[in-house]
């Protein structure tokens, strides 16, 4: 059985989850490869985490830029890579609809709320003000809205009445890793048994 699954990652910060895709490569709990970390900001910390793991990186600026600019750099870079599966790991930028088109079915996210419930930014923050006694973290397959596409996975997590954004934040993120890997789990094993 063929192993080949390509992997781009697309960052904008620190890059724990891209850390989390590349750690489980390493160990073997996902096959296939990265052959890429696309980051919309160039000091992204995540661009030099993935350096030391030797995986090739690109900046593609999205400041001052015109949106339209970015989105067809962003398309010619990843029809250039061609991958398999295209994993938004913290970007903080919503894809266009052509991009979406071009890998319909091949681009997730990872977002720290129980989706449908608090899409967008601070979503632990939004939790936390509505008072839930639980939040999670959800992967989903990306269409052109804000956090809004197909689910794939989510994980529990129970907030605290002692918690904080921060403290709150710092737990899920060790969700976050999870639910991420075990999304990749999932999609390989389908793309897989395509192949064979
Ligand atoms: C994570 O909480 C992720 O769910 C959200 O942005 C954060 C990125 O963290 N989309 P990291 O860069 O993966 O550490």
């Amino acid at each position: 059985m063929s192993q080949t699954f390509r992997m781009v990652i697309l960052v904008s910060g620190r890059g724990s989850n891209m850390t989390s895709v590349l750690e489980a490569l390493k160990n073997k709990t996902l096959h296939g490869s990265v052959e890429c970390v696309i980051s919309n900001k160039a000091h992204a910390k995540a661009l030099e985490v993935a350096s030391d793991f030797n995986i090739p990186t690109q900046v593609i600026e999205s400041k001052n830029k015109a949106a339209g600019e970015f989105q067809k750099q962003i398309l010619h870079a990843l029809q250039t890579l061609q991958p398999d599966l295209i994993i938004l790991a913290g970007f903080m930028k919503i894809l266009s609809a052509p991009v979406i088109e071009a890998f319909s079915q091949k681009i997730i996210n990872i977002h720290p709320s129980l989706l449908p419930k608090f899409p967008g930014l601070d979503a632990q923050k939004q939790a936390l003000e509505a008072g839930e006694a639980h939040t999670g973290c959800t992967v989903h397959y990306v269409d052109e809205g804000c956090d809004t596409g197909p689910i794939i996975l989510h994980k529990t997590e129970e907030i605290l009445p002692t918690d904080t954004v921060d403290t709150l934040s710092k737990r899920l993120l060790k969700k976050e890793h999870k639910c991420l890997i075990e999304a990749i789990q999932l999609i390989q094993k389908q793309h897989f048994s395509e192949q064979s």
